[in-house]
């Protein structure tokens, strides 16, 4: 079965990518995942705390040891908190480039349009074929409007995109009240893709302690569906490529997001759950499908059921809202 895709301008195999998570630390797993016929491969982020508590080096430890107000300093991530710092990370990447012929895409996840950026520009030079913009921001000012928030992304999109030949995707948020228009004002930025989309980590309260606890869990294929009302919309409307991440967690999840839109299928929660051979049993599922239902190719089946194409588009819009609910039998 062809299952060949274009995602970003890069010609891959099929859509199955390993989205961006700690499994690239790792050279093991990044053998296992090329193993398992990985089509690309994204590396987790590289965090704009990271990039600036190293260039601002002693000289932030410092202001910090000499503040030394334990509530204030906690709010800084210590270097603990992160896997590779900046030239590790530049080291890895140019590894995993070295030892795997498939695209490998980097990582900036950051909130602020600054000097951090230029990291772009090396992770270009270190051999990424692709970055990715995480720009995972909380509002939390009640000051910043709508059009703010989205000004800072898109200020992001121009300042890396001024700085690199190589093409960019932006990781979104659910979070935009108008995402369809976002994602236009995105490409018009330069964004050659968008990946739908960041997983926001929750913190739980814990009554005992009363501290509130940031918590991590991994995906179930529930998370899919928002992903899939999205991809629904945007395809056919954006000219760039469009990523799922979220609830990919089998061959017919995998085609779902294709048949919504997706050119590419990123996969992580699955991965670390089942390890990386799950990539290789989700592409067999996803050919035998296609070859079961006689298709000639992934090619036929995208966008299929977006709402350009499908069937019954009112699924995806408010047409079904009211009957659904009304519907509801206990
Ligand atoms: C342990 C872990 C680490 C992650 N690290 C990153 C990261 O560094 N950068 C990023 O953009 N997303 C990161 N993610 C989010 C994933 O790339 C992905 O978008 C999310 O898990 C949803 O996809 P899934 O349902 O396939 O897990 C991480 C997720 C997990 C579980």
């Amino acid at each position: 079965m062809d299952l060949k895709t274009s995602y970003l301008g890069l010609q891959l195999a099929h859509p199955l990518m390993a989205g961006a998570s700690p499994l690239v630390d790792d050279m093991g797993m990044v053998k296992r995942l090329e193993d398992a016929g990985v089509s690309g491969i994204v590396m987790h982020s590289l965090f704009e705390e990271q990039i600036t508590r190293e260039e601002q080096g002693t000289l932030m430890d410092m202001e910090l040891h000499a503040n030394s107000n334990a509530e204030a300093v906690s709010y800084f991530p210590q270097p603990d908190d992160f896997r590779l710092g900046p030239e590790r990370y530049l080291e890895q990447l140019r590894r995993i480039k070295e030892a795997v012929a498939v695209p490998v895409i980097a990582s900036l996840n950051g909130t602020t349009a600054a000097g951090w950026l230029h990291y772009a520009q090396l992770m270009e030079q270190a051999g990424a074929d692709a970055l990715e913009l995480n720009v995972y921001y909380i509002a939390t000012d009640a000051k910043e409007s709508a059009a703010d928030v989205e000004k800072r992304t898109l200020d992001v999109v121009r300042t890396v995109k001024a700085q690199v030949k190589i093409p960019v995707a932006v990781k979104l948020s659910p979070f935009f009240s108008s995402l369809a228009h976002f994602a236009m004002e995105l490409e018009a930025a330069g964004a050659d893709g968008l990946v739908l989309f960041n997983r926001f980590f929750q913190p739980d309260i814990n009554v005992e302690e009363l501290l509130a606890e940031p918590s991590l869990q991994l995906s179930g294929p529930s998370d899919l569906l928002l992903r899939l009302r999205w991809l629904a919309v945007l395809h056919g409307r954006i000219k760039g490529s469009l990523a799922v991440t979220g609830g990919v967690h089998d061959g017919i999840g995998a085609l779902k997001a294709v048949m919504a839109g997706a050119d590419a299928v990123q996969m992580v929660s699955a991965l670390l759950i089942h390890g990386p051979e799950r990539l290789a049993q989700t592409r067999a599922t996803l050919a035998e499908w296609l070859e079961e239902h006689e298709y000639e190719s992934l090619a036929q089946a995208r966008g299929s059921m977006s709402l350009l194409k499908s069937p019954n588009p009112q699924a995806f819009t408010r047409a079904n809202y009211m009957r659904i609910l009304n519907g509801w039998k206990p």
